[in-house]
């Protein structure tokens, strides 16, 4: 079910405290995420950086953490946030972690401070993306 301006600005304002958050010293660039479940919950995450690079985490990751820690499984909607000029996609990884809790349906909404610029299916972000085996 597509949501109504009311949870559009929850999730947003979720994402965007989450940037807040973000523990970004090494690139300086905080990101937040925030997840509508298919069961109507949210749950946000903040990239978490390490002094060791490639440990570091991206935002989409720790709010997808939060959802499965909070009992739920599939993500109907998420919204990445970033203030930045250009707007940001998740990266191969996190498309990988989308695509695991997501569905057809799934929306991926691409937002700056001006709010939501973009948003997207699962599968325009991760064509003939690995699924089965
Ligand atoms: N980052 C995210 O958290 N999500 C994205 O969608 C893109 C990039 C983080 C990873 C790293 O901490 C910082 O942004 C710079 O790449």
């Amino acid at each position: 079910m597509v949501m109504d301006m009311k949870e559009q600005t929850r999730l947003f304002e979720m994402a965007q405290a989450a940037a807040v958050n973000a523990y970004a010293p090494y690139s300086k660039f905080k990101v937040g995420a925030a997840i509508k479940s298919n069961t109507d919950k949210f749950y946000s995450g903040c990239n978490v950086e390490n002094i060791s690079y490639p440990v570091g985490t991206c935002a989409e990751a720790g709010a997808i953490a939060a959802m499965i820690c909070g009992g739920d499984k599939k993500i109907s909607e998420i919204l990445i946030f970033a203030d930045s000029k250009e707007l940001i996609t998740p990266c191969g990884a996190c498309r990988q972690r989308i695509a695991e809790f997501g569905d057809n349906d799934t929306l991926i909404h691409l937002a700056t401070k001006n709010g939501i610029q973009k948003s997207y299916k699962i599968a325009e972000l991760l064509p003939s993306g690995f699924a089965e085996f």
